[in-house]
């Protein structure tokens, strides 16, 4: 039985004005970040077939690409290389002429004012598809080495950042990495860069149809040994506090929407910005259920970004970002 007077919860939502006033949470083009991927050669604009909507660029054509980032609002994108040439140690990361200095620099020149922020990890580059470098344990039994690991992180970094990206994001999720790159780039005098460290990435089967565009799933193995188990929140927290400590000045979950408890906590327990990262497999789902006719692929998508700023992400890394952009409007 309602009480007298009763509490008409339908007065806050009574017309769009009103809604509007009321809304706790915004989503704007602001707050997307478009994920690009180059590769090697020339003239490639080539669909990337897991990813809707996704190409692999060549770095002669991602200046053009970014041009129509800039043009749908969207102000930032992060890197993903993915080289002709991958070997045991990754070393084509390493080259400042590689594909991921070289499509900063073309960015930068094509967009000068956008936000570029660079993917920092191995598994692009190593030909095993690890996040670091291997050791051998035992006759045919490996592990990434962490501390070597490290050493390849902060040149990589480095690297990326001397080519003018303005934030690293390492994501190899290995013991040390944010120091390691902290020290690394202000030894070089890249004070001003910042680091997005994926500070609570877990081990999740959701990065499915990214590694199979970028070619980078583990030749043997996973990556339980270095990725979080999704069973784990308090972990997380650890992690976050870690990362801080190190020196990271944004921290990211990833994937998005099913670590919205994750999200919650870190935005709660920090003062630290919160990111998240709407992953492949996330993506995946809204494009195949879409296609079907199942759900409002549009609808569904926006909901999916607003729940993940409303748990507490300022932005949030997604493969939808530009066309989610135009659909949000100028404002
Ligand atoms: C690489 C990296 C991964 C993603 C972003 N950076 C994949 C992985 O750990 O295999 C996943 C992104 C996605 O699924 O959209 N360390
Ligand atoms: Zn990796």
């Amino acid at each position: 039985m309602a009480s007298f007077p009763q509490r008409r919860m339908r007065r806050l939502r009574k017309n769009p004005a009103i809604r509007e006033m009321l809304s706790e949470t915004r989503l704007s083009r602001h707050d997307l970040v478009q994920p690009l991927f180059v590769c090697d050669g020339k003239e490639i604009d080539r669909p990337i077939e897991t990813l809707v909507g996704q190409s692999h660029h060549s770095t002669d054509r991602i200046g053009e690409r970014v041009l129509r980032v800039k043009e749908s609002g969207v102000s930032a994108v992060i890197l993903f290389g993915i080289p002709d040439r991958k070997d045991a140690t990754g070393s084509s990361s390493l080259d400042p002429e590689g594909v991921v200095p070289r499509a900063i620099r073309a960015v930068r020149e094509s967009v000068p004012e956008m936000v570029i922020i660079a993917d920092v990890c191995l598994c692009e580059f190593t030909d095993h598809g690890h996040c670091g470098v291997l050791q051998e344990q035992s006759p045919g039994e490996f592990k990434v080495d962490n501390d070597a690991t490290l050493e390849v992180l902060s040149r990589q970094a480095t690297i990326l950042a001397d080519a003018g990206c303005d934030i690293v994001a390492p994501s190899a999720m290995a013991d040390g990495q944010v120091q390691a790159i902290r020290v690394a780039l202000d030894a070089a005098g890249h004070e001003e860069v910042m680091i997005l460290s994926y500070a609570a990435k877990y081990a999740s089967a959701y990065y499915g149809p990214f590694r199979e565009a970028v070619k980078s799933a583990p030749a043997g193995g996973d990556r339980l040994a270095y990725q979080m188990d999704p069973r784990n929140a308090r972990e997380a927290l650890q992690e976050v506090a870690l990362d801080i400590d190190e020196g990271a000045d944004i921290v990211m979950i990833k994937p998005g929407l099913p670590y919205l408890d994750i999200i919650a906590r870190v935005h709660d327990t920090f003062e630290v910005p919160v990111a998240a990262y709407h992953v492949s497999g996330e993506w995946a789902q809204i494009q195949a259920a879409a296609e079907q006719g199942l759900i409002d692929g549009d609808q569904v998508y926006i909901e999916s970004l607003q729940a993940i700023r409303r748990a507490g992400a300022s932005f949030i890394v997604t493969y939808g970002a530009e066309q989610a952009a135009r659909m949000l409007g100028s404002c």
